[in-house]
């Protein structure tokens, strides 16, 4: 964004309140120190009221009044929310379903991303838009559409289909490698003609997970697509003004590696819910992730919310501090902005008991009086903006890889992935430590420490990759269920891990999943041994969701969950870390680790585990290569660095003193840093 400092302020839609609310808006903005304003998000029907009838004047108005008082304006194309007219007049643009409903106008983001008059038509608001305003002094960005995704990221009809075939068509190139890609001769699916492809509708049963993998990358890239149509538009218009749309986190549908390519800034809407210990945890996943994606590059945090959202069954507010202390905690994981979804609380329509900026009782609430005391904590920490993170440690994270195993019809139907992304995550959050994501195919050996948690779908370069780093002196800890399947989706044979099998030193020959519910056959009433002689003596250790473990050595704790593989170890190197001590794999091997010379050491863990266990083992690898994490931080008390910058965020309960400083529940303190970049331990010689 083209702002100096860090840019503060939210979504404005002045369009819902009487012209005479400008003024007063603008006022307030000043008083709470708002530098930039969305404009325009869900505002087609507005700039475009009919078709190809665009009027714009009172945007410029607003745009004119805001620039005259220094708010910048991240000015929205409006294209996520398409007008009642779009949809009458032309149904193909609305989506339909996997069971063949069009999905009526009436809401939001009611388009079929696959439609060309959709495409048509966005692509001339957006024309219009640019030729208008794309050299407006108060311009700072450019915000395309708004959370590509949100809601619907699919569509069924035919025009769809004709897309989805072109694209296959463009990356096998013939129905014999697509036939071979999705193994079509199991089920009598092999596919004789390209008109045969469908998109995968509703089916008596299973589908086919090749081709669900595929029309997951077609839906992202079909998506992706859209974006670039409109950023085209306005690069072309004015190549100074930086282009991005907004990111929702983890979100499952849309490959954010490969679009962060394509954005000038990274940007995230994030709304974690108070009502859980956990929130701050994920806002920092957040805040990590979009770091990341932009390539540690500042990202803006593009939408959070100041109190409560309305959405959920119940909408727990922030408490109090919470929303400056999690902000502040944003910028110091790498935000360059803090803005809100809303500017004022809306009077009508869906979201009016949606928190905002102004609340509806104005200035007369704590909320207000939270967000003026943001907008001059921001205001002192202007330095910081565009200051980078230097982590030393890793986390894999590979859309791809969680779509395959979603896909994948077992060996669990649980979202393993992104869980075991998020545990691995917790580990490191609650040692106090950022770390960033990585794609597996990306270069790796800068980092210390790379996790690599589940990456079922494990490719050639994905395990040369890791292979390099390792090589390089990077630690590796691989956990369960990778290697499972190929680039395709194709099982591996000859024992799981593939191509990590040499470095890791060990090969994982069988699986068992645990905390599976006993299917109750006829009536589920408790067995008893006088009257179910046989069946009252049989044990269900897959029926426990713990899988207890056995530690070799002192120093390590906790036990695991969920799952339960059977390694076989292949080479004389590796060491034993800890055995199942659990029903039906007592003693076998649950975690190894292989120290090679002159490489990293190569963990692996085969099985999910718990808190304690990923702690245990995260202090050992981090104290291996020398990064320190400081025990002597109070409960809920974090401290991050960036720009010269110590933060001591304290998210707990209790005032408590850090460096001397007392720091009251959810209050902070600044400090200026003493840099303490790890010195890494050297390697063993080889
Ligand atoms: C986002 C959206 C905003 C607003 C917000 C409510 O999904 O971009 O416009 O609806 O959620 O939490």
């Amino acid at each position: 964004m083209l702002v100096r400092g860090i840019a503060y302020g939210g979504d404005y839609n002045p369009e819902q309140w009487p012209d005479s609310y400008l003024q007063d808006d603008i006022r307030l903005m000043k008083e709470a120190g708002v530098s930039v304003v969305t404009l325009g998000v869900f505002s087609w029907s507005s700039f475009e009221p009919e078709q190809d009838r665009f009027e714009f004047d009172r945007l410029s108005e607003v745009m004119d009044a805001l620039h005259s008082a220094g708010i910048g304006i991240d000015l929205a194309t409006g294209t996520a929310s398409p007008p009642s007219w779009l949809s009458q007049q032309f149904p193909s643009t609305l989506p339909t379903t996997a069971d063949g409903v069009r999905l009526a106008w009436g809401s939001r983001q009611q388009y079929n991303p696959n439609s060309a008059v959709y495409r048509e038509r966005t692509a001339a608001l957006v024309t219009a838009l640019a030729s208008r305003f794309a050299n407006h002094p108060g311009l700072v960005a450019w915000h395309v559409n708004n959370e590509y995704g949100c809601h619907v990221w699919e569509s069924f009809d035919d025009e769809s289909a004709g897309r989805f075939r072109a694209w296959l068509a463009n990356r096998y190139d013939s129905l014999d490698n697509l036939n071979r890609a999705w193994g079509t001769e199991f089920w009598s699916q092999r596919i004789t003609d390209w008109d045969q492809v469908i998109p995968p509708r509703t089916t008596p049963t299973l589908h086919n997970p090749h081709r669900l993998d595929d029309w997951r990358r077609f839906c992202s890239d079909s998506l992706l697509e859209l974006y670039l149509i409109e950023r085209d538009i306005l690069r072309a218009a004015n190549p100074a003004v930086p282009i991005t749309t907004n990111f929702m986190g983890l979100f499952f549908p849309v490959d954010y590696w490969k679009w962060a390519e394509h954005l000038d800034f990274v940007s995230n809407d994030s709304y974690p819910d108070p009502a859980d210990p956990r929130a701050a945890r994920e806002f920092a996943f957040d805040c990590d992730l979009m770091r990341s994606l932009g390539k540690g590059k500042p990202f803006i945090q593009m939408e959070q919310v100041t109190s409560a959202v309305q959405w959920r069954n119940r909408n727990a507010a922030k408490r109090p501090g919470q929303y400056r202390l999690w902000s502040i905690m944003a910028v110091a994981l790498g935000a360059d902005g803090i803005l809100n979804f809303q500017w004022r609380q809306s009077l009508a329509g869906a979201e009016t008991f949606h928190g905002a900026m102004v609340p509806h009782a104005g200035r007369a609430s704590r909320t207000w009086t939270e967000v003026v005391g943001l907008g001059s904590d921001l205001g002192e920490l202007s330095h910081v903006q565009g200051h980078t993170l230097s982590n030393k440690v890793a986390i894999v994270w590979d859309w791809e890889n969680a779509w395959a195993y979603a896909n994948a019809v077992g060996p669990t139907n649980e979202a393993v992935p992104e869980n075991a992304a998020r545990d691995w995550h917790a580990t490191f959050f609650e040692l106090g430590l950022s770390v960033d994501f990585v794609h597996p195919s990306q270069d790796l050996t800068s980092y210390a420490v790379v996790i690599v948690p589940s990456l079922f779908r494990l490719t050639v370069l994905h395990a040369r990759r890791l292979h390099d780093a390792c090589a390089s002196g990077t630690h590796l800890v691989v956990s369960h269920l990778t290697g499972y399947v190929d680039e395709r989706g194709h099982a591996t044979e000859g024992g799981y891990l593939a191509g990590l099998r040499d470095i890791l030193g060990v090969t994982v020959t069988d699986y068992s999943a645990r905390a599976i519910e006993p299917a109750a056959l006829g009536s589920a009433e408790q067995l008893a041994v006088d009257v179910d002689r046989i069946s009252s003596s049989v044990g269900t250790p897959a029926a426990d969701t713990r899988v207890d473990l056995e530690w070799m050595l002192t120093g390590y704790s906790g036990a695991a969950r969920n799952w339960a593989e059977s390694v076989r170890i292949d080479k004389h190197d590796v060491e034993t870390i800890a055995r199942f001590d659990t029903a039906d794999a007592q003693a076998q091997v649950a975690v190894t680790v292989r120290r090679s010379p002159g490489h990293g050491s190569a963990w692996y863990i085969a099985t999910e585990l718990d808190g304690r266990a990923r702690r245990s083992i995260t202090i050992a690898v981090l104290g291996e290569r020398g990064i320190e994490v400081d025990f002597s931080l109070p409960a809920g008390v974090q401290r991050l660095e960036r720009g010269g910058v110590a933060f001591v965020l304290n998210h707990g309960d209790q005032t408590v003193k850090v460096e001397g400083t007392d720091v009251p529940p959810r209050g902070l303190t600044l400090r200026a840093a003493v840099t303490r970049e790890p010195e890494l331990a050297p390697l063993e010689a080889p």
